[in-house]
């Protein structure tokens, strides 16, 4: 029962977990950085890599002691060592090294966006008794896979946890990003995606048609930036040009509440509707395709989203077919998905040296 000991520094979460035999989760901490990029309305990459050189020690102590172990007793360190913001990768990436050198552990590099997907397959260990054996901890490949973050909005044929071809992505924003933008209009602060779905959740989608972004006939590719484009003018009207200047004729807070509460639900909708109608045709095209995909796995900060998480349970009903969603604690950036991925490859003997590179874009 091998104990994998994760790291994860990718964006502005400094995380580390330890996790048994690739799915029991023993801790998963998490120190958010949220409060140190609030007032810039995102994340500054200089103060993030910094905040994780000061965290990152605490945090794995804490991840190793919650569990009653000692770092001798974990079997590999894993990271997250792509794709992110490159100064706080390798604050991870550095430390992963130092611990598996030190310890004559072996180290291995996993991508996060892949981990993302895995995250469906975690669970407490303290839950275990509630939820013995989930039909999803071990997935029937293939999947199809949904990963919907702040950087990415991608559909992937899942051949295993390991193994995945890309289907389809966003061709501008990511999903994750046009919450938090549309969030920035209606003047509710950051990380926006969380309070813009608590805030749907009380108004009336049907109050504004906002546009869904299907592109052609049978695309699997993603367009999130229309949508945000046609919010800014609902909420701050159509824009005139002055002097060389652009101007609107009112902002979010010229809004009351309820219409406040209207346009998030409405934004919500278009958003999310989109996201089940690829899920539709992607599972379409992989049965048409001689592959038809066994599970859907969806993962990223936005799986977390309460419209999505019902919308995708209504697909999986009604296309009969099983649905790795990620336990909350899961959705978002954690260092557990990336120990659990690491133990796929721990159980095959693929491992990384000290050359491990830490890399900005993804691998699938
Ligand atoms: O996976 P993640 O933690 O970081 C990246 O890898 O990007 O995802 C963060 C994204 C942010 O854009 C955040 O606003 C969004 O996930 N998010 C949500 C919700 N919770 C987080 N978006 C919509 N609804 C939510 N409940
Ligand atoms: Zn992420």
């Amino acid at each position: 029962m091998p104990l994998i000991l994760g790291l994860e520094t990718s964006c502005d979460e400094t995380a580390a977990a330890v996790v048994e035999d690739g799915w029991l989760v023993r801790s998963n901490i998490i120190a958010s950085q949220h409060a140190l990029h609030e007032c810039y309305g995102g994340v500054v990459p200089e103060i993030a890599s910094r905040a994780h050189l000061e965290r990152l020690s605490p945090v794995v102590h804490e991840a190793v002691a919650t569990t009653g172990i000692s770092l001798a007793d974990i079997d590999a360190i894993a990271v997250g060592n792509r794709p992110g913001l490159i100064g706080s990768l390798l604050v991870g990436v550095s430390a992963a090294k130092a611990l598996a050198w030190s310890l004559g552990k072996p180290l291995i590099g996993v991508d996060h966006v892949k981990a993302h997907l895995y995250a469906s397959q975690l669970q407490p260990a303290d839950g275990v008794a509630a939820n013995p054996k989930s039909e999803i901890r071990a997935p029937k490949f293939p999947c199809l896979g949904l990963v919907v973050s702040g950087g990415h909005t991608s559909l992937y044929a899942v051949a295993s946890s390991t193994q995945m071809h890309l289907l389809g992505k966003t061709i501008d924003d990511a999903v994750g990003e046009a919450y938090d933008k549309a969030a920035v209009i209606l003047r509710m602060g950051y990380p926006g995606g969380p309070k813009l779905d608590r805030l749907a959740q009380t108004g009336d989608a049907s109050a504004h048609d906002l546009p869904r972004s299907l592109l052609a006939k049978d695309s699997l590719n993603f367009s999130y930036s229309g949508l945000k484009t046609a919010l800014l003018y609902k909420v701050r009207g159509q824009p005139q040009e002055r002097g060389g200047k652009t101007h609107f004729q009112r902002d979010a807070s010229d809004l009351t509440d309820t219409q406040r509460a209207n346009l998030a639900a409405a934004f919500q909708a278009a958003a999310i509707d989109t996201l089940i109608i690829k899920l539709d045709r992607a599972l379409d095209a992989m049965i048409t395709a001689g592959q038809p995909a066994r599970a859907v796995l969806i993962g990223g900060g936005v799986s977390a989203n309460s419209l999505l998480r019902r919308r995708a349970v209504e697909l999986a009903a009604r296309r009969s077919i099983p649905l790795g969603l990620p336990a909350m604690a899961y959705c978002l950036d954690n260092a557990a998905m990336i120990a659990g991925l690491a133990y796929q490859y721990h159980t095959q003997g693929r491992h990384d040296d000290l050359t491990l590179p830490a890399i900005a874009t993804t691998s699938c």
